[in-house]
């Protein structure tokens, strides 16, 4: 897995494909700017790249012992290679190297794939926002609790 930090230049790249895998409230440019202006204190970004160029990203948001998945996609032509787990698995890795005991974030209750994703990581139900994502648009919030031993090494 050919996975490595987030540059200010790839911006471009993971703006581009934020607007394609998450239409409706794709984060700009700016917004990911804004976010690796906070690396390494309170943010981590990485991304993974094949031939063509960036198809994957993820980024946490840490303030230990919390933890948040900020973001995570994979582009359409590599998705089912197990792209999201390797960047779901770096993330983890990195929380805890931080310290983080407990990590959360919110998925979309009807996005079955990311779903499937956490669930199989470990990642259980800690309820539901109504209209997060807007109205009708409900989202889980799910955590994953890191074990303290686990978070020292
Ligand atoms: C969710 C996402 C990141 C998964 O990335 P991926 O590289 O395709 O995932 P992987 O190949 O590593 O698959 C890992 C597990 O996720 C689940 N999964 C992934 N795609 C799935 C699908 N289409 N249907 C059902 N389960 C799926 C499976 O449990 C899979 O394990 P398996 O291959 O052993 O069955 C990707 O589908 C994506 O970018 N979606 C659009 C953006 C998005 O929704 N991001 C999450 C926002 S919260």
């Amino acid at each position: 897995m050919s996975l490595r930090p987030m540059r200010w230049w790839d911006v471009e790249a993971v703006a581009a494909l934020d607007a394609e895998l998450f239409p409706h409230d794709p984060w700009s440019a700016e917004q990911l700017w804004g976010e690796l202006a906070h690396v390494p204190e309170t943010r981590w970004y990485d991304v993974h790249e094949d031939a063509d160029g960036i198809d994957g990203y993820v980024g946490l948001y840490a303030v230990p012992p919390d933890g948040d998945v900020a973001t995570i996609a994979v582009a359409p032509r590599s998705q089912r290679q197990g792209i999201g787990r390797a960047l779901l698995d770096a993330l983890v890795v990195e929380a805890r190297r931080r310290g983080v005991t407990q990590l959360f974030l919110e998925v979309l209750e009807t996005n079955e794939p990311a779903i499937a994703l956490y669930e199989s990581s470990g990642f259980e139900s800690q309820g539901r926002r109504r209209d997060y994502y807007g109205p009708g648009l409900h989202a889980v919030v799910l955590r994953r609790r890191l074990a303290r031993e686990e978070a020292a090494s």
